[in-house]
């Protein structure tokens, strides 16, 4: 089967407008070191796939945000496929700011403050990268996020934020070890008929795969994971340190190999394979 690919010429957003044009999505994962960013973009050249590399504001307050964005910039240059590089879950203005300064190619802003979120989307802007806001938050364990059904206010906060792309909650949930949770599509539908931004899904390690398969057929063209992937890269580490492993290599090593795997399922889930 031929899939359509986007130009390579395309910007960071305009690789996430093509996939949210093209009926797919970007498998969004997680890295925390060397060894999970390896394996994202490894996944990415096995699959023939665009790919966003993240690290959030957590993963820098663990390795160093310069640092991390170093590796990432690093990654992205030699491999062989579309890497972008993203921050995710910026608490605040300054360290999304710095993030944008040190060449990330998207952040995303946790909070609701318009004219924080317009300067951020601005800032984004003038370095060539895109915005993510959050009009509505996934949270962790019990909802109590606010959900907004008024497409005035849609309208209104697009044109507010300045965002390129809009995280939504449909019914996913952060940290979740089951996919147990249920994609609202009706809301989907609407959302997606009030706007042509690509929409983001967090939380996704919550939703089955053929759940997650059909949200990007209907829009949604960032697909953020981090827990089941990081499942797998733990199992697989305490596998190797049963058998006997003491080189970080070896043990390292292992839980790459089961994260590649694992994410390379996700980005042939989401559509992504043969798409750079
Ligand atoms: O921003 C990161 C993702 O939303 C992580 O979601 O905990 O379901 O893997 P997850
Ligand atoms: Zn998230």
């Amino acid at each position: 089967m031929t899939v359509a690919s986007p130009s390579p010429a395309l910007s960071a957003a305009g690789i996430i407008r093509a996939a949210r044009a093209g009926g797919y999505a970007l498998a969004a994962f997680n890295a925390v070191n060397l060894e999970t960013a390896q394996a994202i973009v490894r996944a990415a050249e096995a699959a023939h796939a665009p790919v966003i590399l993240q690290f959030s504001q957590n993963a820098a307050r663990h390795g160093g945000l310069t640092q991390l964005a170093a590796l990432g910039l690093s990654l992205k240059a030699q491999a062989s496929v579309p890497v972008l590089l993203h921050f995710d879950h910026a608490e605040d203005e300054a360290v999304a700011l710095e993030a944008l300064n040190l060449g990330f190619d998207g952040v995303m802003l946790e909070g609701d403050d318009p004219a924080t979120l317009r300067r951020l989307a601005n800032a984004a802007h003038d370095s060539g990268s895109y915005f993510e806001a959050e009009y509505e938050v996934v949270v962790k364990g019990e909802r109590s996020g606010e959900r907004h059904d008024d497409p005035a206010h849609l309208a209104a906060f697009i044109r507010g934020s300045g965002c390129d792309i809009l995280a939504v909650d449909i019914g996913s949930a952060h940290k979740q070890e089951s996919k147990n949770a249920h994609l609202d599509f009706e809301r989907l539908e609407r959302l997606a008929e009030l706007t042509t931004l690509p929409l983001v899904l967090h939380g996704a390690s919550s939703v089955p795969l053929d759940a997650l398969a059909r949200a990007a057929r209907l829009g949604v063209a960032k697909i953020n994971l981090a827990t089941d992937l990081t499942l797998a890269f733990t199992a697989a580490v305490r596998a190797a340190l049963d058998g006997g492993a003491k080189d970080a290599r070896q043990y390292l090593g292992a839980g790459r190999d089961a994260m590649q795997a694992r994410a390379e399922t996700y980005i042939r889930a989401l559509g992504g394979a043969d798409r750079a």
